[in-house]
């Protein structure tokens, strides 16, 4: 186990010869799991909408939800960072309230920074929670609570303008204080740019290899969705086939009393079967 990781480590990893690795976590048991293979940063994402709570977007998600599992990944790690995503309507409503909102995931569960999505429009949200002592991760490109704005999950920053006002969102957020930023679903090429054009670190997720980081979603690396991937993603694993094979076999073994074996049995000396004769 390595030392706890701090913003300020991750900050300094910008630019290093060992890039950062990110991936999400919705529980204690994953985020342990993947804490001891030494992720830097366990990213509670409000993809929990879609890969756990088996709703269509990440829109629906709510703080309390998110609070629930940012604290079950935060009792689950030793070393990494922790990272929750700031669901959509708790930021950019009220300032105030995106104060509060964001305080409560460092004070009720345990995070380290939170995530939030958008460009220069977010830049007073980002500012007011830096200054009230939550750091915070910008978020580019695919922006998946306001996917339906930019047309569906499609590749952004497409074309020199769009490209220039992306660099443009990336130096605001840097400037409002964020500590890094990930970038979603952008050619490679400006991905490479705005890594070059930015003092803090990129964590890319389908921007190709230039960031100084990068993220993918758990499930997708361990190949837990069999109808959809997405072909940025890459499967470490294929577990849903095995998973579903080792399902066959428990419901083989109990309609053929194969399971529970002897060594699956609590034994005794006392002769039960009187207790039948009375
Ligand atoms: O919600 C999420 O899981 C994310 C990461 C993929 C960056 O935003």
């Amino acid at each position: 186990m390595g030392k706890k990781r701090t913003v300020k480590d991750i900050r300094l990893m910008k630019g290093g010869r060992q890039k950062i690795t990110v991936l999400t976590a919705y529980d204690a048991p994953m985020a342990a799991l993947l804490d001891q293979s030494g992720v830097d940063i366990l990213m509670v994402g409000d993809s929990l909408g879609m890969v756990v709570l088996g709703l269509d977007s990440t829109v629906p998600v709510t703080m309390e939800q998110m609070l629930h599992h940012a604290a079950a990944v935060s009792r689950g790690r030793k070393s990494a960072l922790v990272i929750a995503d700031m669901p959509f309507g708790s930021y950019l409503v009220d300032l105030r309230e995106t104060v509060n909102n964001g305080v409560r995931f460092l004070k009720e569960a345990g995070c380290d920074a939170v995530k939030l999505e958008g460009g220069e429009t977010v830049c007073a949200e980002v500012c007011a929670l830096v200054r009230a002592g939550v750091p915070v991760m910008g978020h580019l490109g695919v922006t998946p609570q306001t996917a339906g704005q930019l047309g569906g999950f499609k590749i952004q920053g497409k074309g020199l303008e769009a490209g220039r006002k992306m660099l443009a969102d990336a130096r605001a957020l840097e400037e409002a204080g964020a500590f890094a930023l990930v970038l979603e679903c952008i050619p490679g090429s400006l991905a490479e740019v705005i890594s070059r054009g930015v003092g803090i670190p990129t964590i890319g997720i389908g921007a190709g290899p230039h960031c100084d980081g990068q993220v993918l979603v758990t499930n997708d690396m361990f190949g837990l969705f069999e109808e959809f991937t997405p072909s940025f993603a890459k499967k470490y694993l294929n577990l849903a086939p095995r998973m579903k094979d080792a399902v066959s076999l428990f419901q083989e073994e109990v309609q053929s009393s194969m399971f529970p074996a002897p060594e699956h049995t609590f034994t005794t000396d006392e002769d039960y079967s009187s207790l039948l004769e009375s």
